[in-house]
């Protein structure tokens, strides 16, 4: 978040020819580079398994995947793709094999006076970071003559006991300063400002506790189904890929103290803090569901089960609904209910915050009809903006309450948002953690979960295009207003 100049460097990418390369680190890099925010100087070097690429064809590659993901031809410019791109083969893990790199990366520093400032970007499946992290830590990439930051990218571990080793590992090589661990939704516009829109008015932060706040509803609802992800969604399944991560970073933002100052060790010791209050979820708290047949946007889709490397008998939940309490002097007894599916009704991720009706609903005795609780509404996308739903005396005779809003709408006001990598990005040039995860929340949310992870749960089928399984509404318990995210 704060801006910092930015000093040349080598970024180097493993995993430089997969997916998450082509599709946001190379455009968030030509950005980057073409606004100037990446220094003259700075280069970027491609890790990968094949031996088949030389720097030549790696450029010619990397072309061709920024035009195949929209970047039109005249802005893949030669300064950044001949100027900055280079390619060293990695193809085993073996020790050899990072001194190779070590060697390479020492050569192109030399070669291009660059003083030894390293950003390492593991976009690697998971089960590839041990041996990445080792082999690095064990060629001396850990240290260089400048700075060395190494990113890693979500799922930290699959569970509390594979993240306390992933956590073991990373600090036998790498101090804990120099890890980048990536949420995206962290990098979001919208994500970010709920500290701001918290913390900058202070109209709101007065009412910020369980003495005016009803509920919390955190609704993260995707049209997409697993697509061709099934290997790696079989064995996560929502709460790993969506609870554990993006929606309790929301949480954690909406629920934390006041930090005593903007900077990131401030903000990311009151977000583990919030979860240090709360209590692993028992299992009557939850509601699993996996998606049946269904019609999104006027298509009609498949079954979870009939999907592409979808067991039949499939138990991985594509759905879950929580009811989470967190136990300290501003929040307890508020309900915080989160919810997260595929193949829902529409693609839309919200923040509800429902405030306590009036003690006394003073209209009755008029025959006022309707008496809606206050709501403010942040939603992070699409349509991005903040809503504050109020009530309103009906013009004409009688004393009748219409719900009306006061609305934000980002489109109205600023430019188009910028991507959250793009902005992720530049902060890890920067030098600024505010907006990675620390190791001790990581923990710490693992933590929450474990009896979910653990237990033997069945997963109520729903309608794609729905809003989940009816069984959801059980956790509303006596909370008049339902879901309020529709
Ligand atoms: C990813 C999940 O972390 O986030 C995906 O693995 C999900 O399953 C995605 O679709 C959602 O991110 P966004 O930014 O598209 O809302």
């Amino acid at each position: 978040m704060p801006t910092h100049k930015i000093e040349p460097h080598l970024f180097v990418i493993m995993g430089a020819t997969g997916d998450l390369m082509g599709r946001k680190l190379l455009p968030a890099l030509l950005n980057l580079s073409a606004r100037g925010t990446m220094p003259p100087g700075s280069l970027i070097l491609g890790v990968a398994i094949e031996t088949t690429f030389n720097d030549e064809s790696f450029r010619k590659h990397c072309a061709d995947e920024l035009a195949a993901s929209g970047v039109p031809g005249e802005e893949i410019g030669d300064s950044f793709v001949k100027g900055r791109l280079f390619y060293q083969g990695l193809p085993h893990s073996t020790p050899e094999n990072y001194q190779a790199l070590a060697a390479r990366i020492e050569t192109l520093e030399k070669d291009h006076h660059l003083s030894g400032n390293r950003i390492i970007y593991l976009a690697l499946p998971p089960d590839a970071f041990p041996s990445a992290i080792t082999g690095l830590g064990e060629a001396g990439l850990a240290n260089s003559p400048g700075w060395t930051r190494l990113v890693i990218e979500k799922p930290f571990g699959h569970d509390l006991t594979s993240a306390q080793q992933l956590n073991i590992l990373l600090h036998k090589n790498f101090d804990e300063e120099q890890v980048y661990r990536i949420d995206h939704f962290l990098g979001k516009e919208t994500v970010q400002n709920i500290l701001v829109f918290r913390f900058a008015n202070s109209l709101f932060e007065p009412l910020w506790n369980r003495d005016r706040i009803e509920s919390v509803e955190i609704t993260v609802a995707e049209t997409l189904g697993v697509e061709h992800r099934a290997k790696y969604y079989e064995t996560a399944g929502a709460l790993r890929d969506m609870v554990q991560n993006h929606l309790t970073q929301l949480l954690t933002l909406t629920a934390m103290e006041v930090p005593s100052a903007f900077d990131a060790e401030s903000i990311r010791h009151e977000k583990a803090k919030v979860l240090q209050c709360m209590s692993p979820v028992p299992i009557e708290d939850a509601v699993f569901g996996q998606y049946d047949a269904g019609v999104i946007e006027g298509a009609a889709v498949c079954a979870y089960r009939e999907e592409p490397g979808v067991a039949s008998d499939s138990d991985a939940e594509t759905f879950i609904a929580l009811r989470m309490e967190i136990n300290n002097w501003r929040w307890q007894g508020v309900p915080f209910l989160l919810r997260t599916g595929k193949r829902m009704k529409k693609r839309v991720s919200k923040i509800a915050i429902s405030f306590r009706c009036p003690p006394i609903l003073l209209f009755q005795a008029f025959g006022a009809t309707c008496m809606n609780a206050n709501t403010l509404v942040m939603t992070i996308q699409p349509d991005e903006g903040v809503d504050l739903k109020f009530e309103i005396k009906v013009p004409g005779e009688g004393v009748n309450l219409a719900s009306r809003n006061l609305h934000f709408r980002y489109s109205e006001a600023f430019k188009p948002l910028p991507d959250a990598y793009e902005t992720l990005l530049r902060d890890i040039m920067e030098g600024d953690t505010t907006l990675f995860v620390r190791d001790d929340w990581v923990e710490a949310s693992w933590a929450l979960y474990t009896p979910l992870l653990e237990s033997q749960h069945g997963v109520h089928p729903y309608a794609s295009g729905s809003w989940g399984p009816k069984e959801a509404d059980g956790l509303l318990g006596d909370l008049e207003h339902g879901w309020i995210v529709e």
